[in-house]
């Protein structure tokens, strides 16, 4: 690092600062990263090869930290950098269960340690979580309910950008990768960039009075969309309730009452498919079906056996409507399938099977035979029919530990009043959670570029969740790079072929 640079950056951030008082330009002070404290380290690859790295640890990243084990990040440096000043930083956050995570070193097994070998800048930023507690004049905080999570992850990119000049690597083109609700984080820190929304929280927190933008957003089956997720999950799955889900009478009315909110929700989306043809309630399912079929095909033109049990519908033969289907939404059909346990044997004639249809009761009563599916309410399940919390009603439970439905509906049935509604500052919190409100055209708050996956066989929440975050942007005019892979249950950071050589293509 050399002097020259480090004199930059300072008066850079002082320009930035602007008028701010002297006061507060010397509070974020603290913000300046610090290049002493580099340590050397490596990692060894699955292949044996060795990663050499620099590593720069526990760094705070706001000026007011609330939570000292969490509100930190780390960045790695590889010695085979790709290009110095315009690498991209690859940024993972390890977030599961919205609960907390400590910042991380790089792991051989995942994408930190592939993104260090391919020559990337990795962060990987801790976070405040559901879980996450102090003591405050003697009593337990919960510091992590919604949204603070996600301004963590926001302060983390503005720590980065901030010190862009200082940090190797280009905060211009962070790259965010996360799993579940990590991938519901990745889904929302790519699509409110700079959002006025989240300002006020941003400012008490001293997170550097910068950007929080990101250039592209990789989501593995992303749990988000909550205040839907619920009835997407019914309308969907509904069709299971009385065979293989083995539900109760109370619970299919939950259940049938939840679905019944679908369809004007599925309308209001206002979507359209890849022939500008609108997708509708009546129609939605067709183009589910798009998806799965063409993951299937995939998988067959892999070598993999799918049994003819689970409802996927073949010919031997080339059939005669003019071709092969042809892959939705992304025709190069990106996203190997996992060849994975139960069945999935290779074949010998893999591209000589066409797959033509999909009976989705069967497939979807499949589905839910390989992992029991969640009983009604999914998400928002508290104090209906049921008092256990769920991750989601922690998240957006109080700073006593108290947790909270975040829909009307599960409000009304836990309170047993048909006229509860959600306090202002709840429907507040709800929005500035859910991506979907924040996805429209030419928008610079929305990353350019988005890799979204979602496991053929994961059932943690409904194929609308991400078919509709895919679409949406789609719709809007971003890069989308979606698949369903085949025989792929809940699970992230898989296929990094994939992943790198599209991350290699959006940033070249
Ligand atoms: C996760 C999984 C879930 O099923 C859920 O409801 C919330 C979070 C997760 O793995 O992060």
């Amino acid at each position: 690092m050399t002097i020259n640079k480090i004199c930059i950056t300072t008066l850079a951030s002082a320009a930035i600062i602007g008028c701010a008082t002297s006061v507060q330009a010397k509070n974020f002070d603290k913000l300046i990263f610090n290049p002493d404290i580099a340590k050397q380290a490596s990692l060894t690859m699955p292949s044996g090869e060795t990663v050499d790295y620099t590593a720069y640890e526990g760094i705070f990243y706001v000026t007011n930290v609330e939570d000292s084990v969490y509100q930190t990040l780390n960045i790695y440096v590889p010695e085979t950098l790709r290009a110095n000043n315009s690498t991209p930083i690859f940024l993972r956050t390890y977030i599961g269960g919205y609960m907390a995570t400590t910042a991380k070193a790089p792991s051989a097994s995942d994408a930190t340690g592939r993104a260090l070998k391919e020559g990337y800048v990795v962060c990987i930023p801790g976070s405040r979580g559901a879980n996450s507690t102090i003591t405050r004049d003697g009593k337990t905080v919960y510091t992590g309910t919604a949204p603070n999570g996600l301004l963590d992850l926001k302060a983390a990119i503005r720590y980065l950008r901030y010190n862009n000049d200082l940090i190797p690597g280009d905060a211009e083109r962070i790259i965010i990768d996360g799993t579940s609700a990590g991938g519901a984080m990745s889904a929302l820190v790519g699509s409110t960039g700079d959002r006025h929304e989240y300002d006020k929280y941003l400012k008490k927190m001293g997170a550097a009075p910068t950007s929080d933008k990101v250039f592209a957003s990789v989501c593995y089956c992303p749990i988000t969309d909550l205040n839907h997720a619920d009835m997407e999950y019914e309308w969907l799955y509904g069709c299971t309730n009385t065979g293989v889900r083995h539900l109760n009478a109370d619970q299919i009315i939950i259940s049938n009452e939840l679905a019944a909110e679908c369809p004007d929700y599925i309308n209001s989306l206002n979507l359209k498919d890849g022939n500008g043809n609108a997708i509708t309630a009546d129609n939605y399912k067709d183009y589910l079906k798009t998806f799965l079929i063409a993951s299937a095909h995939k998988a067959l033109e892999e070598g993999c056996e799918i049994p003819d049990t689970i409802g996927i519908i073949r010919y031997a033969e080339k059939p005669n409507f003019g071709g092969r289907p042809a892959a939705p939404g992304n025709s190069d059909g990106r996203g190997a399938p996992s060849f994975g346990p139960a069945g999935m044997q290779p074949r010998f004639n893999n591209n000589t099977d066409y797959v033509t249809g999909i009976d989705l009761d069967k497939y979807l009563s499949y589905v839910a035979s390989v992992t029991p599916l969640k009983t009604p309410p999914a998400f928002d399940q508290y104090g209906v029919l049921i008092d256990t919390p769920t991750p989601e009603t922690n998240v957006f439970g109080n700073p006593e530990g108290t947790p909270a439905n975040f829909t009307d509906f599960s409000l009304r049935h836990r309170l047993h009043d048909n006229n509860a509604t959600l306090s202002k500052e709840m429907v507040q919190r709800v929005f500035i959670m859910n991506p979907m409100n924040f996805i429209s055209e030419n928008a610079s708050s929305v990353a350019p570029h988005w890799f979204i996956r979602h496991g053929a066989k994961d059932r943690d929440t409904s194929f609308l969740v991400p078919i509709n975050l895919a679409t949406k942007l789609k719709n809007s005019g971003y890069d989308v790079n979606f698949f369903l892979p085949w025989n792929r249950p809940h699970s992230g950071d898989y296929n990094l072929d994939d992943l790198f050589n599209w991350i290699d293509s959006v940033t070249k």
